[in-house]
C-alpha cells in the first residue's frame, strides 16, 4: 500500500518530551493491513508449517498480530540484531545478541522485521540464515522505508511503503521510547 509522500491519513499532533509526533498509520489501518498480509502468507504456505523468525525488539507487536491472523500453523523463533545505538541515525554496525534456536535446515523460513531502512540488517541476517540451509527464506516487513537504502534485499511481503522520516509506535522506538503505542507516528 503506497500513499502520497508516504504520509497517511489525518494528522494528530501531540507534544511528548520535546518531540512532536504526528499520526502516520492508525491502529485500525495497521490491523487491517497485517491481517491482509497474514492471509496472503497463509495462502502461499498452504499445507506447510513455516518457521517465522522475528527480529527483536521492534517486531514484537507486528509478529504477535501477524501470527495470530494466520490460518496455518507456524513455528516461532527470534533473532536479536541492532543497528541503531541511539537517536535516529544508524551506527553503521550491526550487533547480534541472540541467534535462532529452532533447527531451520530444510524448513521454509519467513524472516519478519518491523522496518527496513538501509537494508543492512536484513541483508546480514539473511546471509546468516542461509548458512543454516533452510528450504527457503522469504522476508516480511511491516514498513519499507526507501530514503536510505544501501543493500538491496528482496521484500516478499510488505505492509506499508514510506519515503522518509523517523517513525515510532507499534513496537518501533526512539531511544527505547514510544514502543508501547498502538498507532504509528512520525517524529518531528
Ligand atoms: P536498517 O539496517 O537500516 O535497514 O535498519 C533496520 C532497523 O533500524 C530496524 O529494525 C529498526 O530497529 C531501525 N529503524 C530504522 N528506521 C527506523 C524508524 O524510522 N524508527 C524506528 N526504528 C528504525
Amino acid at each position: 500500500m503506497k500513499r502520497k509522500n508516504g504520509f497517511l491519513g489525518k494528522v494528530w499532533r501531540g507534544k511528548v518530551e520535546g518531540f512532536t509526533k504526528e499520526l502516520l498509520i492508525s491502529r485500525q489501518e495497521i490491523q487491517k493491513r497485517v491481517r491482509e498480509l497474514a492471509l496472503q502468507i497463509s495462502k502461499d504456505y498452504h499445507g506447510k508449517e513455516p518457521v517465522l523468525i522475528g527480529v527483536l525488539n521492534g517486531v514484537v507487536f507486528f509478529f504477535a498480530d501477524l501470527v495470530r491472523y494466520m490460518t496455518i500453523p507456524s513455528k516461532l523463533d527470534f533473532i536479536r540484531a541492532a543497528s541503531y545505538g541511539s537517536g535516529t541515525s544508524s551506527s553503521g554496525t550491526i550487533r547480534f545478541s541472540k541467534d535462532v534456536e529452532i533447527d531451520i535446515k530444510g524448513q521454509p523460513v519467513i524472516l519478519v522485521e518491523d522496518i527496513v531502512d538501509t537494508g543492512l540488517t536484513l541483508a546480514k541476517i539473511r546471509e546468516i540464515l542461509e548458512k543454516k540451509e533452510p528450504e527457503s527464506v522469504r522476508i516480511c516487513v511491516l514498513i519499507d522505508k526507501h530514503e536510505r537504502r544501501q543493500a538491496e534485499v528482496p521484500i516478499d511481503y510488505c505492509g506499508f511503503h514510506i519515503q522518509e522520516g523517523f517513525i515510532v509506535g507499534y513496537g518501533l522506538d526512539f531511544n527505547e521510547q514510544y514502543r508501547y503505542l498502538s498507532d504509528i507516528f512520525v517524529l518531528k
